[in-house]
């Protein structure tokens, strides 16, 4: 018997979810466990709060009010992309928020009942959430991967800079300058799951929409899990252009800033 009961938008989301994860797998960019997402899914579940069981309880070191009663599905910590892809259901773990947001439920009853722990970047993941619902916007998705080329760009003395990856980034190709006009950000190396780098993670996303992990990789919103793959897809085609030329032996000549300035009025 389950009381958890999964609408058809909450499967969708974890259709998606295995959908998204297949592609970060076939992209390389999800080497052994790399990567994680969450979604927001309050709405989209129905269980009474009198079928919370209290042994499932942890509080959070950094409470989220903003967030209570929300319910989140995410990526297990330690799951390989690959296995969520063909088996969500043992790989993902739902989440509610407490009343008063110090702590958080794992919901899993008979049917849904996977191993999974939430994963080890919780803390960003949930800063994140906490900003949109701030915002007040449709962002609900949440996707943090290890894309090869665009991280390799944070690995280049001297290239770790914000203006200087942004003007690689957008001048390589016009979609980019179409998908993420405002640009990308740029976060410091910062230790994993840590909620420093959730402090200033969220601190980028004020300005941009998808943020670089300085030596690790990236991270992004969107309303729908694919709209944030999108976001690193176009990142990640614009840091291979760049390569590209470079192995060829030129420095990519890239758009000018007059031609960025007509495609952002164009579009
Ligand atoms: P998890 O397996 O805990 O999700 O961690 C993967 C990761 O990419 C950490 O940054
Ligand atoms: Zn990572």
């Amino acid at each position: 018997m389950s009381y958890l009961e999964l609408t058809a938008a909450a499967k969708q989301q974890i259709a998606d979810i295995a959908l998204i994860s297949g592609y970060l797998w076939e992209r390389g960019w999800a080497v052994k466990n790399g990567g994680n997402i969450s979604l927001e899914i309050t709405g989209e579940i129905n269980l009474r709060s009198s079928d919370l069981n209290p042994l499932t309880y942890t509080p959070l070191k950094h409470p989220c009010p903003d967030l209570s009663q929300m319910y989140f599905i995410m990526t297990g910590a330690g799951t390989r992309m690959r296995d969520v892809a063909c088996q969500p259901l043992s790989h993902v773990c739902v989440i509610r928020i407490s009343d008063d947001g110090t702590g958080y439920y794992h919901i899993r009853d008979e049917v849904f009942n996977s191993p999974a722990v939430p994963t080890s970047e919780m803390p960003t993941h949930l800063a994140i959430h906490q900003f949109m619902k701030k915002q007040g916007g449709k962002n609900r998705a949440v996707l943090h991967t290890h894309p090869i080329e665009l991280t390799a760009l944070t690995l280049i003395p001297g290239f770790c800079d914000e203006s200087r990856l942004n003007k690689i980034l957008m001048s390589v190709q016009p979609e980019a300058v179409i998908a993420i006009p405002g640009g990308v950000g740029l976060v410091p190396f910062i230790l994993p799951g840590t909620d420093q780098l959730a402090e200033k993670t969220v601190a980028s996303l004020r300005y941009y929409p998808v943020v670089l992990w300085e030596k690790h990789g990236c991270i992004a919103i969107g309303h729908k899990l694919q709209d944030a793959f999108d976001l690193i897809d176009v990142l990640n085609t614009s840091a291979k252009l760049f390569f590209l030329c470079r192995e060829a032996g030129y420095t990519p000549q890239g758009l000018s800033a007059q031609e960025i300035e007509n495609l952002k009025k164009y579009y």
